[in-house]
């Protein structure tokens, strides 16, 4: 018998827009719907501070500009930035993750040698507070820090990054930690149409691939694995992935639209609820954040980057996304 609890299922809160509802309208439209874990991508108080007193559980970022001067300082200078920034406005009790940094290796070179000694002040400034087993602290990376991922099993990091993930590794490996990742399975699809189709991208099944003797029906446990194997490759085989930031765009690009949004979203949620798992480690539920609650209208890049909203800014659902 499985009597596994189903993991999260999380929603990314960005704010990089200039339309949102107020921050406590937000809150409202998040409990409403049922959700019960949000990330956020920097603790700004005002958006932070109405979720003090929910159950909602948070996963809070600590912005790429905030690393070089905790990873300079003492314990002291981390514990400061945690009570100021997170701990004067929400419980640590609401607190699951702390995400030092978001997607710094290999795309922002000048933050990457600030990661790990980040970390290792801010674990110290939790475990003062004996924190260290209810928040868990990572750091979000994107798809990229994979050089090879097909197939899973010949998966490898970039070798440039290999000396500072190794690092990470051995962290969260000591503190029972996640790796966490921002997976597209979206971006594989525009980016490679002669091998990747909309159906594996979709994770609608289809099409088969073996590898291992596994079978693989879609791209999204494909990419999950391929970190699992080159994890194992650099001796750490037992670390959990998180999918920080998952989603697809609803316009502004090839295949973006409501309907597939659906089907991606709600592929991604029942395959978490059912702790479906994957090929490699069949059962166990891959925690995901979808991204995003709302359409971003001033973020930057492609146009389908403003539009992974899966609430409208009236707060009814741009698509029938059902949560739980
Ligand atoms: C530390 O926290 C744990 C729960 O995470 C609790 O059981 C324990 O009593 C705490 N220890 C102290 C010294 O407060």
């Amino acid at each position: 018998m499985n009597f596994a609890i189903a993991v999260p299922i999380g929603i990314c809160y960005g704010r990089v827009a200039n339309n949102l509802p107020p921050p406590t309208t937000a809150v409202n439209i998040i409990t409403t719907n049922g959700i019960s874990s949000i990330r956020l991508f920097n603790p700004n108080p005002e958006s932070l501070q109405p979720f003090s007193g929910t159950r909602i559980q948070l996963a809070i970022g600590v912005p790429n500009e905030d690393l070089p001067s905790i990873a300079a300082g003492t314990t002291t200078t981390a514990h400061n930035w945690l009570q100021s920034n997170i701990f004067a406005h929400v419980s640590p009790d609401q607190i699951r993750y702390l995400i030092v940094g978001n997607e710094v290796f290999l795309k922002e070179p000048y933050y990457t040698s600030h990661v790990i000694p980040a970390i290792f002040n801010i674990y110290q400034a939790l475990h003062i507070l004996n924190l260290t087993d209810k928040i868990k602290i990572s750091s979000a990376q994107a798809a990229s820090i994979l050089s090879n991922s097909y197939p899973p099993s010949h998966a490898i990091f970039d070798p440039n990054i290999l000396p500072d993930l190794t690092r990470l590794l051995r962290f969260l490996h000591d503190t029972s930690s996640p790796l966490m990742v921002n997976v597209y399975t979206y971006f594989s699809y525009i980016n490679n149409q002669e091998y990747v189709t909309l159906d594996y991208a979709l994770l609608k099944s289809g099409s088969e691939m073996i590898d291992q003797n596994l079978v693989y029906e879609n791209l999204f446990d494909m990419t999950i694995d391929a970190f699992i194997y080159a994890m194992e490759r650099e001796g750490y085989g037992g670390i959990r992935v998180v999918v920080t930031e998952t989603g697809w765009p609803t316009a502004g690009g090839e295949a973006a639209n409501g309907e597939n949004a659906l089907v991606y979203n709600g592929n991604v949620v029942k395959r978490s609820l059912n702790n479906v798992g994957t090929p490699k480690r069949p059962g166990i539920g891959v925690e995901v954040f979808l991204f995003d609650l709302f359409d971003e209208n001033e973020k930057m890049g492609n146009e389908f980057e403003k539009h992974f909203g899966i609430f409208g800014i009236n707060g009814v659902k741009a698509y029938d996304l059902v949560l739980y």
